[in-house]
């Protein structure tokens, strides 16, 4: 399963990357807006930092045109600002199409906003690298996101797509395991999830103890 941090705050990006254990970023506008990254030039300066941080990793940046013609002339200028960058296309009809001009130049899609496995089929049947489906929002919602996770790797698995599922909107480490045991491709997560992984007391009491013992006490 791959590891993705769901924030644009450098510090985080780089917690996560000394970890060792990162394999990607997702953005979205609201995660720059919530960093102060506002206006063309500093997004695009913003995006590129990212990609340094994390070397090798896929850096999804989202368009905020919803015209075929408007995603493509900004996802081409994405996707030239890095060879890291993931261009991320909102699940609409003119997302779709988007979706598919890429795919066939051999640039990487994340399609973002899915909330059905209708939506899902259709980012694959486009091509698309990633698809996106927002658990905690459908959690939110009194909808089961982890099932539709479920549903996306069967239907996916039954016609042998490529696109990968990526958990996103997650909240917390169990929404890893579950989405673990569903057998998501990726997550994409708050800093705080991932850590939250590490945590058991009983790890504590225990290393405490041979701390101890080590110390002849
Ligand atoms: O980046 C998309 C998604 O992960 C947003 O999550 O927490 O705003 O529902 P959230």
């Amino acid at each position: 399963m791959k590891f993705f941090i769901d924030t644009a705050n450098l510090a985080q990006i780089k917690e996560a990357q000394a970890l060792g254990v990162l394999d990607g970023v997702t953005t979205n506008p609201s995660l720059m807006a919530k960093e102060g990254i506002r206006g063309d030039e500093a997004v695009k300066k913003h995006y590129v930092d990212i990609c340094n941080l994390v070397p090798g990793g896929d850096i999804s940046a989202e368009v905020i045109s919803t015209d075929f013609d408007g995603m493509v002339r900004e996802g081409e200028a994405l996707a030239a600002l890095h060879p890291q960058i993931v261009v991320k296309i909102p699940m609409i009809k003119d997302g779709v199409k988007a979706l598919k001009y890429f795919s066939e130049r051999g640039i990487k899609t994340n399609c973002t906003l899915v909330f059905s496995a209708g939506q899902a089929l259709l980012a694959a049947k486009a091509g698309a690298t990633y698809v996106s489906p927002f658990i905690g929002r459908l959690d939110d919602v009194s909808y089961d996101g982890v099932q539709l996770i479920e549903q996306i790797v069967h239907i996916y698995d039954n016609y042998g797509y490529k696109t990968e599922v990526l958990a996103a909107s997650i909240r917390h480490a169990m929404h890893i395991i579950r989405c673990a045991e569903v057998g998501a491709d990726v997550a994409t997560c708050p800093l705080s999830a991932i850590t939250d992984l590490l945590k058991h007391p009983l790890t504590d009491i225990g290393l405490a103890k041979f701390l101890a013992d080590a110390k002849g006490q």
